[in-house]
């Protein structure tokens, strides 16, 4: 049996002669909560859009839950949740009666759906507001009714386009904490697109990094980390007590440093390259008569690996097509003219 929920073959689109995403292929298994991570106008939501049915591939196709998204478009429908960028409610109706509006929109059974309503707004302890209404939300109020909107049906796929832009640090919690009760005790399928290296390391299997259209790295938050560990960077932040000025000099100058900062009296925090660069650090450190009292080893997030991936193929193009890179061109800058 496949194990796959999500299939995609050079999955493409152009709006114009702009290659908004540009013949992406990934695959999503069962039950993996799946993160696609990129910056403002990488193509993340115009992907969301295609696996949803709402815009049709320019190129290439894609399966999900086991039906094409172009020839059997209602059938994935049928098996799919979206919780959209944009949070499309009616400010004057209650919280309850929106959720049944979309209730109704995607045929939930009339004898099911209120009690469906009442469970999932207990989950996300919105029962007392259930009869406000939306208008007189906050944000993070909004966008959980958003989310549960989604799952009025019991999706076996969820798709949820920036599920905490725009939150506060508590409902950012909450809402991460739902996900993972989501895939865990009702083994949905996630996918998830952000911004937010921390989000994507904390909650995904794996992890998609798209650039300009580009699906450039996909694996493990674990395994990309790799990428750049030992080899690329090692960030040390050091407490030495009997610190002096020249045992920083003779640390600038050791092969690999990248930066030195001498953060307080004792403190430093130290920026280098090569796979024994910690060694060296303290060798040099004890050489010069230092006591070290305490160290800490930062280990690269998965903004060190975006950095180190992008970043390089942002420098190759710059040398291939000089000043052909434009951010407007792929950023939030570029006017969206929405075209199907
Ligand atoms: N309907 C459209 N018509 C024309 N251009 C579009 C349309 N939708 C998206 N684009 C362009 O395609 C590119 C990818 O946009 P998309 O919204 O998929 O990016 P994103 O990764 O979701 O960005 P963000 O992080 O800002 O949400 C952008 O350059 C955007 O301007
Ligand atoms: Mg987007």
């Amino acid at each position: 049996m496949d194990d796959r929920a999500i299939v995609t073959e050079n999955l493409t689109k152009k709006f114009k002669d702009l290659v908004a995403v540009d013949h992406v292929n990934f695959d999503v298994k069962k039950g993996e909560i799946f993160g696609l991570l990129g910056p403002n106008g990488a193509g993340k939501t115009t992907v969301i859009r295609m696996l949803c049915t709402l815009t049709y591939p320019t190129e290439g196709t894609a399966s999900v839950a086991g039906y094409d998204i172009v020839k059997e478009d209602g059938k994935v429908r049928e098996h799919i949740g979206l919780v959209s960028e944009k949070m499309i409610m009616y400010d004057r109706l209650t919280a309850y009666e929106n959720l049944k509006f979309f209730g109704k929109l995607c045929n939930v059974p009339k004898g099911t759906l209120e009690k469906r309503i009442d469970e999932l707004l207990r989950l996300v302890h919105m029962e007392k507001w259930a009869k406000s209404q939306i208008g007189t939300f906050s944000t993070g109020m909004k966008q959980r009714i958003n989310v549960i909107r989604a799952l009025l049906n019991v999706p076996e796929i969820l798709f949820m386009d920036e599920p905490t832009l725009g939150l506060d640090p508590q409902s950012t919690s909450e809402i991460r904490e739902f996900i993972k009760k989501l895939n865990v005790e009702d083994k949905a399928t996630i996918v998830l697109t952000t911004h937010q290296m921390i989000e994507a390391d904390m909650l995904c299997d794996r992890v998609g990094i798209i650039d300009r259209g580009k699906i450039v790295a996909l694996d493990t938050p674990l395994n990309l980390k790799k990428i750049v560990a030992g080899a690329e960077k090692t960030s040390v932040d050091m407490n030495v007590p009997n610190l002096t000025n020249e045992m920083v000099g003779t640390l600038k100058g050791l092969p690999g440093i990248v930066s030195v900062v001498r953060e307080k009296e004792t403190h430093l925090l130290i920026r280098a390259r090569g796979e024994d660069a910690f060694d060296k650090i303290i060798d040099s450190i004890r050489q010069s008569g230092g006591k070290i009292a305490s160290i800490k080893s930062q280990e690269p997030s998965l903004e060190d690996v975006f950095l180190h991936i992008t970043g390089k193929e942002m420098r190759a193009e710059v040398r291939s097509k000089v000043k052909t890179y434009e951010v407007g061109k792929h950023g939030p800058m570029q006017p969206k003219s929405r075209v199907r």
